[in-house]
């Protein structure tokens, strides 16, 4: 099928790629021409596993190409719209105009029969009322909603193998027309027997901010869980491997630490509840608040522990970071609870020394005020104490002896993800969150 892809950020980018490695001929659209030369030059503008060499033979296939000319999708079946919706300034509302924008720049060149599709995450709501500017259009085109899911990390192959597939669509003839031609173009996971639910506008937008709102709460459970274990003496680790193991429950997103970030979590469930409220149903979301305040809480007691740690004061004290992504995998520092902390420990007078595998640059260019090295080893020099903020696979491996270059013996665990007793056994005071 002949795809556009409208914003060619984080999903739109991994979206167009894997629609033509799907065999579809793709056009991806973006305001932005630096964006739009590296991705002719099959650069990823962000680190993501498995994204430059897709882009490589989807470009070398002749079935992918970039623009930033809007006019060039005239003759596309299906537009999808992969725009971002950032939580507004100084409100907790999404910001829905470039979703705005993104269509009514769609209308001159949607030709008759066509299909939109959005992919943003939006307010409910918002689906109904772009039907009636798609409708608006001087020919006959349709709107379905079709949330995605990707996760940061794994997004090429959760938009390859998606677990379900959501189409929200009106009701009536045109609806049926739109499911079938999203069949066609996911016409190799249907293969594959991915699950495929049917609904209106108002669900399928729902479903998106709700599995949002439940893992944010699910990691927020867990960590208030850690709060608790922190003033009896309880392991807050041992207390989810031994609750996740009732499959009612399951063990994953049970994690405790440092608490969820990045560009979807935390402004999605702020939208959510902004969007409750105006609704009349504040009270249906206000638990969303607690999720984000016991979120934000874990920042702060991390900040805490290491003031504690070090004599009650940060003041002059050297401390190395490891890991400034909001999650592994990722360069992502959108909201990052451990770009947040190594800020917090600076302001009270701490020299921080970061680093991270992947995301350096883009923690530079939000904070060009901490001091960055490359590797961990270089980050531990004469540092009084050991932050690990980001469980990156190669400082979960860490052992001891390849931090020998720290000043003082103290390692705080902000993700539990070191081993406990090869820290203590090595002379280390190893503290982390929720843990005794
Ligand atoms: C999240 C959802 O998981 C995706 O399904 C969704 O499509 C995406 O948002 C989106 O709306 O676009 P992502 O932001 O990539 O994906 O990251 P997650 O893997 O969900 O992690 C979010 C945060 O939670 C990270 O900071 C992570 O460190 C934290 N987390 C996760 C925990 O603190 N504990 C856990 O057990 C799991």
């Amino acid at each position: 099928m002949k795809i556009s892809v409208i914003g060619c950020g984080y999903l739109g980018a991994v979206h167009a790629a894997c629609m033509a490695e799907l065999g579809h001929e793709v056009i991806g659209v973006d305001v932005d021409p630096a964006k739009i030369s590296a991705l002719e030059a099959a650069t990823a503008p962000f680190f993501e596993p498995g994204l430059p060499e897709l882009l490589a033979s989807a470009n070398a296939s002749g079935r992918l190409r970039f623009t930033t000319d809007i006019s060039e999708v005239a003759e596309v079946d299906v537009h999808f719209i992969a725009v971002g919706t950032p939580q507004k300034k100084g409100e907790f509302a999404a910001d829905l105009t470039y979703v705005d924008a993104a269509v009514t720049s769609l209308l001159p060149y949607l030709r008759d029969g066509a299909l939109v599709v959005g992919k943003s995450t939006v307010p409910v709501g918002t689906a109904s009322r772009l039907a009636e500017l798609v409708a608006s259009a001087p020919v006959d085109a349709m709107l379905a909603w079709n949330p995605e899911f990707l996760r940061e990390g794994f997004a090429v192959k959760d938009t390859l193998g998606p677990d379900r597939l959501v189409y929200g669509v009106s009701s009536g003839e045109s609806g049926t027309r739109a499911v079938s031609i999203l069949d066609e173009v996911f016409e190799v996971a249907l293969a594959h027997d991915t699950p495929r639910i049917i609904t209106d506008y108002a669900t399928a937008e729902l479903v998106k901010v709700s599995a949002n709102a439940f893992l944010a709460t699910k990691i927020s459970f867990i960590n208030a869980m850690a709060e608790i274990a922190e003033a009896t003496g309880a392991d807050v680790t041992q207390l989810a491997d031994a609750i996740g193991h009732d499959a009612r429950i399951g063990r994953r997103f049970l994690n405790s630490g440092l608490g969820f970030g990045g560009g979807c979590l935390p402004k999605d469930i702020r939208a959510f509840r902004a969007r409750g409220e105006e609704l009349g149903l504040g009270d249906s979301l206000a638990f969303l608040g607690e999720v984000d305040a016991i979120n934000l809480r874990r920042r702060s007691r991390m900040v805490d522990l290491t003031r504690e740690v070090l004599g009650g004061s940060l003041d002059g004290k050297r401390v190395a970071v490891l890991g400034l992504a909001f999650k592994p995998d990722s360069d992502d520092v959108r909201d990052s609870p451990s770009l947040d902390v190594a800020m917090r420990l600076k302001a009270e007078g701490a020299t921080v020394i970061a680093t991270d595998p992947e995301a350096i640059e883009t923690s530079r260019r939000l904070h060009p005020e901490l001091d960055y090295v490359r590797t961990a080893a270089e980050a531990v020099v004469g540092a009084d104490a050991v932050l690990v903020l980001t469980e990156w696979k190669n400082y979960r491996e860490l052992v001891p002896t390849d931090l020998d270059g720290a000043a003082g013996r103290i390692i705080l665990d902000g993700r539990n993800c070191l081993d406990r007793e090869r820290w203590r056994s090595a002379g280390w005071l190893y503290r982390s969150l929720g843990r005794p």
